[in-house]
């Protein structure tokens, strides 16, 4: 199909999609909420400029889009195809503004959205088209559903959110879940939820004979990018979405079942409290029941060994991943405090693990972390830090949070109160590793992560999982 766009001054082939192909079938789709690709060199890049370009052609000086990358780096790749068709409509773009203007008023944004928070800058904000390229690049799709909100015309112009994605980021499973699960590939669906109709329109290598015939070495490209990750460079050339993939535990966790409202916690259950340590980093202290089988205030009877989040203090200074730098017997003097209140008040809390490097001794006063607190009244036992340790505590939580699926429930699992908001906020959405995707991305707010993975090394396991490692 040629797409011809016309401009005051002339008329101009800008951009032809390759006949009979997802490319075509995706700009002429009418669907507001729409996720293209879903492989490796499928064209969704190019698709989308053609898309943007289709649009401001149809709505003039009404069309207004924004183009979301997650990096710097990653927007200059797209701009550099944006500066080989743009112009051709006479479309500028100014650096400044790091946006297009298009000769009939129409103008495109350029934007990255690294951060989630940078979402609320876009507040009030007005467009009629979004496109988040690589969409399973945001872990959540929160900032996402902050920008959709922003989908709107005083003109009256139809509006359109449009995504492009292959399988295997972090943001995998909730991309997975929202588009390709609910319907077969190009059969529109309605989301009443969000109350949008949703379509997602698949396009693989074999749907773009330009790169193969213009660019031969791009598949060996692509091999050499994933580590020998078989499993993924095979998602990428088909579009297979179920592969393991994406977060840590967003395809188990389950806010409807796993949240749950506090109760008071019987005296014949274990009490006790995790600790990861942290500065600059925020610190995360978990208070933890563990039911003895007998019922809980709330009527239901929980396997034994089922584990309750039940209390946390998060130490942050109120940025994601920032600490709030508190001194050790400043934090076990808050920790005592919180004993003796609320939730907390008269239970017997015993001593759980923490981070080993609290006992780390400070080289000039000799005194450690864990010496200090102790002289608080807090102590502590060492959490189980052997190699390993961290992808077996992963693979036990994954397998307690899977327990709690089934009702009654058959062997122990877990729960959140939903007072343990940081542990809400950050461990559903912990992200799988670049390097090794049986283990959570280092550089991720896994505080709280932690500080669970400390306290179930000791828990009873549910069936199939690790030994029960002894802290030490
Ligand atoms: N409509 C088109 N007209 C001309 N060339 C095209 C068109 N669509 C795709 N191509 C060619 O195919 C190449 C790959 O397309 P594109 O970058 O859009 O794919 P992609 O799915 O975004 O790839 P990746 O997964 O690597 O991001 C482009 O560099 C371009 O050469
Ligand atoms: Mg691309």
């Amino acid at each position: 199909m040629v797409r011809t766009v016309s401009t005051p001054i002339r008329e101009i082939v800008a951009f032809e999609t390759q006949a009979g192909t997802p490319q075509e079938a995706m700009i002429a789709c009418p669907f507001e909420d729409l996720l293209f690709g879903g492989a490796r060199g499928g064209g969704k890049t190019y698709g989308m400029l053609g898309d943007w370009l289709s649009h401001q052609d149809l709505y003039g000086a009404n069309a207004k889009g924004v183009f979301f990358r997650k990096t710097y780096d990653e927007l200059e790749q797209v701009q550099e195809f944006a500066q080989k068709i743009f112009p051709l409509v006479g479309a500028v773009y100014r650096t400044q503004k790091r946006t297009w203007f298009f000769p009939n008023g129409a103008m495109l944004k350029m934007r990255i959205l690294e951060r989630d928070e940078d979402a609320t800058k876009y507040q009030g904000h007005e467009y009629t088209w979004i496109c988040f390229e690589e969409l399973t690049n945001w872990p959540s799709p929160k900032p996402v559903d902050k920008l959709r909100a922003c989908l709107r015309s005083g003109a009256g112009v139809p509006c359109f959110f449009r995504a492009t994605a292959n399988p295997g980021g972090v943001g995998h499973n909730w991309v997975k879940a929202r588009y390709v699960d609910p319907s077969p590939p190009m059969r529109p669906f309605f989301d009443p939820e969000q109350n949008v109709t949703r379509i997602y329109i698949p396009a693989t290598l074999d749907d773009n004979p330009l790169l193969t015939k213009n660019d031969p070495n791009y598949w060996k490209r692509v091999e050499a990018s994933v580590g020998g990750d078989k499993e993924l460079l095979r998602a990428w050339r088909y579009g297979d979405w179920d592969i393991v993939a994406g977060g840590m535990l967003d395809d188990l966790f389950r806010r409807e079942i796993h949240i749950i409202v506090p109760f008071q916690i019987p005296y014949s259950w274990y009490v006790d409290r995790t600790f990861d340590w942290g500065s600059s980093a925020p610190f995360s202290v978990n208070w933890w029941a563990e039911s003895d089988g007998t019922i809980a205030p709330n009527g239901i009877t929980y396997p034994r060994g089922t584990m309750f989040a039940i209390q946390e203090w998060y130490g942050w200074n109120g940025k994601p991943n920032e600490g709030c730098k508190l001194l050790a017997h400043e934090i076990a003097d808050g920790i005592v405090e919180r004993e003796h209140q609320g939730i907390l008040l008269n239970l017997t809390i015993n001593d759980g693990a923490a981070d080993t490097q609290i006992w780390d001794s400070d080289p000039i006063i000799s005194i450690s972390i864990a010496d200090e607190m102790l002289e608080r009244g807090v102590g502590w036992i060492k959490a189980d830090k052997k190699p390993g340790s961290r992808k077996q505590g992963w693979q036990r939580l994954r397998r307690f949070l899977k327990a709690a699926h089934k009702f009654p429930m058959e062997e122990p699992g877990l729960f959140i109160f939903n007072n343990c908001t940081h542990w809400i906020r950050t461990v559903p959405v912990l992200p799988r590793s670049d390097k090794d995707r049986d283990d959570v991305d280092f550089k991720s707010e896994d505080h709280s992560g932690d500080s669970t993975r400390y306290r179930l090394s000791y828990a009873i396991p549910p069936a199939g999982s690790y030994e029960t490692g002894v802290p030490g």
